[in-house]
């Protein structure tokens, strides 16, 4: 655990305290929302008897957070889970909604969200965020066809580029723009939507948006990542070479995590590609295996997915625009490609629950030692997103100067994991700034002022790629 104090609930300059109080509840609406949904279309008396009192517990929940009740410690669902959410809730002296630890409060969360689900009868592996997260994918169709072009594009010159030596200088540049393709990808996550529009996101995701946001990275340790796997290739190029991706979210982020997945292959900069996604449904956005299926299946069959009226579209009488041809053989060709290295093994998905545990990384080695064993493995292990980076670091409230390296504590120099965080900035924790960089952002417009509050990080508009070396 990190000396450092953590952010809190309580704390009028933190982004924790208008999410407790305005974020959390309207995301625990669109859950009960959800959830009454799908129990009105259900024609079991049974399930829908028992839909009726999850929904009847959600509301309860969302009325504890409202008025600020105690944490009640999280029943046993019979997962290894419920004694370290338990045990850390004790030791934090039984706190209230509205003046806890953020990083602890927002994990118990969705973990108490799930245990109405998990201790069901016939709810038990129901995604309350599914319809949302396919959604949400559905209306990125610009970035995902542009995307989609430009990968076929560029698999093809991989492929005839094959045995010449390529231009080193031009592979860095092409690893870095699908790093941050992948980077970018995270600016979008479902939590955040309760501000944003879906026009808003659309404006994120482009080709020409990329271009612009480069400013907007503060820090970037792109480089050093990609001698790190170029060394690896040259050291021991018919050897196994594998990056791990610790996933974020589903949907557009899931997608370019593919494109960065199935770059990385073609390009020969890895041999497999282990994706870690969530155990259960989380922070709303965030992938589970099935969202995996979902997208794979959309890509599949992209015109079924893309012209098939939604309800929306049929409440305002509109149809799909069709696909074109191209459209639809640049998809197919991606749905080829990544099924190909799924098939062969060179794409995994490994979940694991730690991932949903409340605590920070800091804390993996005593509690995931196997898991920290298998990272080791890694030539590199790519954190995605803002709650993965919050978790390295422990969401403590470091000087925004101390170096990453320091800041991820037990995960730093030494530990023998690579890391790579990609981060686009929705909290207050932020480490490797320049001196003097944090408080020139604080003085743009909506940056915080002197208000005491970093908000120029609190909405995905700046990003941080942060590397360490493990050994
Ligand atoms: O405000 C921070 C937040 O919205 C939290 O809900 C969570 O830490 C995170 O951002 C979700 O973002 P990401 O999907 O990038 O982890
Ligand atoms: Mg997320």
């Amino acid at each position: 655990e990190t000396k450092i104090p953590g952010y809190s609930t309580g704390d009028p300059t933190s982004f924790a305290y208008p999410t407790a109080r305005q974020r959390w509840p309207v995301i625990l609406t669109q859950i009960i929302d959800d959830a009454y949904r799908s129990v009105s279309h259900c024609d079991d008396a049974e399930k829908s008897a028992e839909g009726k009192r999850i929904v009847e517990e959600l509301a309860k929940l969302k009325y504890e957070v409202q008025h600020d009740r105690a944490l009640a410690p999280i029943r046993d669902d019979g997962n290894e889970d419920v004694a370290i959410y338990n045990n850390q809730l004790e030791q934090l002296g039984n706190p209230t909604w509205l003046n806890v630890p953020w990083l602890y409060s927002e994990c118990y969360m969705f973990r108490r969200v799930n245990t109405s689900f998990s201790l069901s009868t016939h709810w038990k592996n129901y995604d309350v965020f599914a319809r949302q997260k396919i959604k949400t994918f559905r209306s990125s169709r610009p970035a995902v066809l542009e995307l989609a072009a430009r990968y076929k594009d560029l698999v093809g010159q991989l492929r005839a580029s094959k045995d010449k030596k390529l231009d080193e200088e031009a592979e860095k540049i092409l690893f870095m723009e699908m790093c941050e393709i992948c980077l970018w990808g995270n600016a979008t996550d479902l939590s955040l939507l309760t501000n944003l529009t879906y026009e808003d996101i659309q404006k994120l995701q482009g080709s020409e948006a990329r271009k612009t946001a480069e400013k907007n990275i503060l820090v970037n340790d792109l480089a050093a990542a990609y001698d790190l796997l170029l060394a690896a290739k040259k050291d021991g190029p018919k050897k196994e070479r594998r990056v791990d991706i610790v996933l974020d979210n589903a949907g557009f982020e899931l997608y370019v995590d593919l494109i960065l997945a199935g770059y990385l292959l073609s390009a020969g900069l890895a041999t497999t590609v282990v994706l870690h996604p969530k155990s259960i449904p989380w922070f709303v956005s965030d992938v589970v295996p099935a969202d995996f299926g979902a997208l794979l299946s959309a890509i599949a069959g992209p015109r079924h997915f893309y012209e098939t009226p939604s309800e929306e579209d049929l409440l305002q009488d509109k149809t799909p625009e069709p696909l074109t041809d191209a459209e639809a053989d640049e998809l197919s060709f991606l749905f080829q490609e990544w099924s190909g290295f799924h098939g062969q093994g060179q794409l995994v998905l490994r979940p694991n629950r730690v991932w949903t545990y409340p605590g920070s990384y800091w804390r993996l080695p005593h509690e995931a030692p196997d898991l920290v064993e298998d990272l080791k493995e890694s030539e590199l292990v790519i954190f995605k997103g803002d709650l993965n980076y919050r978790k390295l670091v422990g969401d403590a409230s470091w000087d925004p100067t101390t170096a990453f390296t320091e800041a991820i504590g037990p995960l730093g120099p030494g530990s023998g994991l690579n890391i790579l965080a990609l981060r686009t900035c929705k909290g207050d924790v932020v480490v490797g700034l320049k001196p003097g960089e944090d408080e020139k952002l604080r003085q743009t417009e909506g940056g915080g002022g002197d208000s005491g509050a970093r908000k120029w990080a609190w909405n995905g508009k700046w990003a941080v790629v942060s590397f360490s070396k493990g050994s």
